[in-house]
């Protein structure tokens, strides 16, 4: 058995990590029964997932902080796909909110007849690469990345964690949710989080105060979120997240893929990327050159 065969599960497709993803959670997350009051944040991975698992509570609760003080992140905004939703889902009180990486085809029957809303946070591609490449460092769970300029072959050819990341934006931009589905960019959320967090709070009809926006953006900022023990995975065994390596909470910026990025680099990315976005009806919310 190689390293990735022994660390990761092909589930149609996908590659998935073994240490959080069974066959189990799988079959689980699509037997789930889906609530029309339930709210799904939809990410590929390192898109700003744990930022909506902070986000999504307060802004259905009005603001109240118990949940991001008392509960780790992976159970108050459980992933659908994962192991730990088994646990704590008979304890999740409505309107629930949940994180997944699947691709629109993966979400299950119950998703598709409810109301449940999706919120779909996109991410320059560029800063997903290069912050999936400090996860891999730092995931013990996780194969070696290699060099930077390896993972990026990787990456482009969707040899990594939930595929190629062009798929998995396409098959959100196609769907027909109508009006049950949102789209914000993490750029939008790091320029101006109080006007993010006022259109997440319409879109799910929260009708927060300013004055309430305005805590919730406090307690979401980056620098708050990095001091929160239940958000900022100090809670897992240095085996399984070895932070000498990285932080989870690394930088949170946009645009440290500049700092990364060599020209010859950048024009292969920007050239596989184009080209297998060509003729779709969409257009990205950023430039990739
Ligand atoms: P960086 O590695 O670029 O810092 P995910 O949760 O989907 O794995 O995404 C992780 C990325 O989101 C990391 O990016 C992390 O720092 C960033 N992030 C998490 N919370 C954030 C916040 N409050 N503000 C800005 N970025 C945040």
């Amino acid at each position: 058995m190689t390293a990735s065969e022994d660390m990761y599960m092909l589930y149609r497709g996908l590659m998935l990590p073994k240490e959080t993803h069974s066959l189990e959670s799988l079959q689980f997350a699509q037997e789930l029964a889906f609530k029309d009051e339930d709210v799904v944040s939809v990410t590929y991975p390192k898109s700003g997932t744990v930022w909506m698992q902070e986000i999504l509570p307060l802004v259905l609760n009005g603001g109240d902080l118990t949940p991001i003080q008392t509960t780790p992140n992976w159970d108050r905004v459980p992933w659908l796909e994962e192991k730990r939703l088994a646990v704590v889902v008979d304890q999740m009180t409505s309107p629930r909110a949940l994180v997944t990486h699947f691709p629109y085809n993966l979400m299950p029957p119950s998703f598709h007849t409810s109301k449940a809303k999706v919120i779909y946070v996109m991410r320059n591609p560029k800063d997903i690469v290069v912050s999936s490449y400090y996860f891999h460092q730092m995931a013990v769970f996780l194969e070696d990345p290699g060099t930077f300029d390896e993972f990026m072959g990787k990456f482009l050819e969707g040899r990594v964690l939930f595929g190629k990341w062009t798929d998995h934006v396409k098959s959100w931009k196609h769907t027909e949710l109508g009006d049950r589905i949102m789209y914000i960019t993490y750029e939008e959320m790091v320029q101006d989080l109080p006007a993010a967090l006022r259109r997440i709070s319409d879109f799910l009809g929260s009708n927060l105060s300013e004055e309430t926006i305005q805590k919730i953006a406090e307690h979401c900022s980056f620098n708050t979120m990095k001091e929160n023990g239940m958000s900022n995975f100090s809670l897992v065994n240095k085996l399984y997240m070895d932070f000498d390596k990285s932080p989870f909470l690394r930088k949170g910026v946009a645009g440290d893929w500049k700092n990364h990025f060599s020209s010859e680099q950048l024009a292969r990315f920007t050239s596989v990327i184009s080209k297998e976005l060509e003729g779709e009806r969409f257009s990205l919310p950023w430039s990739l050159d």
